[in-house]
């Protein structure tokens, strides 16, 4: 198997690769920093089942240039061949309140977050048609299901693969070509270290209410759900039922999936209801401290 994994140089992406090189994948890493590429490299390879598995690192921003991603994606097919698996993973986060976002951030993190993944899968579809044989994973997130406080900017990008993977999968299912959307819960990554410097106290309470995954997890089940050509990957029992509820109009892989969306639903659908009650009142809990301390700040 070849798989080509962009954001593959930390996190997610990271454990991704590892999870694919364990099972005897060659790998292309994508991803801009070339140190950070060579340091994921080393420790890929140290995973490896066989002496013939490589890999292979290619340094591009894959949100700004078409021709550009289109170019080292052609190169990295001459030397290892045709791409079995494409893992859209890079991304970019940052949450704060509507107003308070620079506006430059919404078009970076649609830029990087959807832009970001259509360039490099419309780069290998041919070549997956052509040959029947493929698979497309995006990476978007629970956020990406739901939209929560703080993530005005970074749940519309993570919506739009969800449009982008629905649509697409009609299109090349006829050719044996399987698409999966994942969405991570909170992972421990270096970007959700970043994210977290981020987030208001609002967002940081509503996420609190949540536990944080391991990367490792999460790619072990991006990857076994691509494998098995699943359309959604949801992770943990939260994961699950946030899947079912938002399921929509959205491709079913089998009639047990099928099934639990119907007889579900009421069910998942009055739990939802509890939480987003919840969620309205850690908004309001802290707006009103927030004005209480406006009235110390004036007292004092
Ligand atoms: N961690 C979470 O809690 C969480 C939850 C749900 C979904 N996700 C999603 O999962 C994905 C990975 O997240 P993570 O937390 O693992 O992030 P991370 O640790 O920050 O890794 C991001 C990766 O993407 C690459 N990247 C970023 N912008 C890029 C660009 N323009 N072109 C090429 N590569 C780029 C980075 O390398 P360079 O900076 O060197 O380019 C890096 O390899 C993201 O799509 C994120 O939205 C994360």
């Amino acid at each position: 198997m070849d798989s080509r994994v962009t954001g593959g140089s930390s996190g997610i992406g990271k454990s991704i690769a590892i999870e694919c090189y364990k099972q005897g994948a060659f790998i292309t890493l994508v991803a801009r920093n070339e140190d950070k590429l060579l340091q994921a490299k080393k420790e890929i390879e140290k995973h490896s089942i066989n002496d013939k598995q490589v890999v292979l690192c290619i340094s591009v921003d894959v949100s700004q240039d078409y021709s550009q991603v289109e170019n080292v994606i052609k190169q990295a097919q001459e030397k290892l061949g045709p791409v079995d698996m494409l893992v859209n993973c890079a991304g970019t986060t940052m949450a704060g309140k509507f107003e308070e976002v620079e506006v430059s951030a919404f078009e970076r993190l649609m830029s990087v977050n959807y832009l970001g993944s259509v360039y490099p899968s419309r780069a290998v579809i041919a070549t997956m048609k052509e040959r029947r044989v493929g698979r497309i994973v995006f990476v978007s997130s629970q956020a990406g299901q739901l939209g929560l406080f703080g993530y005005t900017a970074y749940s519309p990008s993570k919506f739009a693969l969800r449009g982008l993977a629905e649509a697409l999968q009609m299109e090349v299912k006829p050719y044996n070509v399987y698409v999966t959307v994942a969405y991570p819960p909170d992972t421990d990554t270096p970007g959700f270290v970043e994210e977290n410097k981020t987030k208001p106290l609002e967002t940081k309470l509503i996420s609190g209410t949540t536990s944080v995954c391991s990367p490792e997890q999460v790619a072990k089940q991006i990857v076994k759900d691509a494998m098995q050509g699943n359309f959604n990957s949801s992770i943990g029992s939260d994961g699950y039922m946030l899947s079912l509820l938002t399921c929509g109009m959205s491709p079913v892989t089998s009639i047990t999936e099928g099934l639990q969306q119907v007889v579900t639903m009421g069910l998942f659908r009055t739990i939802a209801l509890f939480y987003l009650g919840s969620f309205d009142s850690i908004v309001r809990r802290c707006m009103v401290q927030g004005k209480k301390s406006e009235v110390v700040d004036k007292t004092a």
